[in-house]
């Protein structure tokens, strides 16, 4: 069974929403597919994700809002913390990411991508980036997103 991992962060609302979404459109794909015996998808807030949660993941989405013009602080923790356990062990294993900005977007983007890059991770999606108010455009990128992680996990085309 492959295992696709969705960590994020947010002291607010919008990117736990995105999260949500990113799940229901993992979710139901494997659904409609009939494939939930071959993807587990795990959800998991940053500070309560680790290396071993990463080391076991066939693929990752990651989620932040944009902060003070880069990633949370708690998106940042994360991957300080799982650094160096999992360098040299998830090289091109495919990523995506997602964003709740306010106006922007760009320093959150930037400052993931430069850390998952020096892990080796494959960018396997561009980021979705939600600048202001969360809408059902961004909601069912969000959803696409999910599902195409899932249903490329579940048939080996990621
Ligand atoms: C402390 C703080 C710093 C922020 N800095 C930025 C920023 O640099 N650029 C930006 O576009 N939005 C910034 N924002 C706005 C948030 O990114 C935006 O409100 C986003 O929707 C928050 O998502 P959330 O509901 O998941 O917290 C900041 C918000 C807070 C609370």
């Amino acid at each position: 069974m492959k295992t696709l991992l969705i960590v994020f962060h947010t002291h607010g609302v919008k990117t736990a929403q995105m999260a949500e979404a990113v799940a229901r459109g993992a979710q139901d794909a494997l659904r409609e597919a009939e494939a939930q015996d071959s993807v587990r998808i795990v959800v998991k807030r940053c500070p309560d994700a680790g290396a071993q949660d990463l080391l076991e993941a066939d693929a990752v989405i990651l989620g932040t809002p944009e902060n003070f013009g880069y990633m949370s602080g708690m998106m940042k923790d994360f991957l300080e913390r799982v650094f160096y356990p999992c360098e040299g062990k998830v090289e091109g294993r495919p990523y995506a990411l997602f964003i709740g900005a306010g106006q922007d977007g760009s320093g959150a983007r930037s400052s993931v991508e430069r850390i998952v890059t020096g892990l080796r991770l494959r960018k396997a999606h561009d980021a979705i980036i939600c600048v202001k108010a969360l809408t059902p455009a961004v909601i069912e990128a969000c959803e696409t997103l999910g599902a195409t992680f899932a249903a490329g996990l579940a048939i080996g085309a990621l």
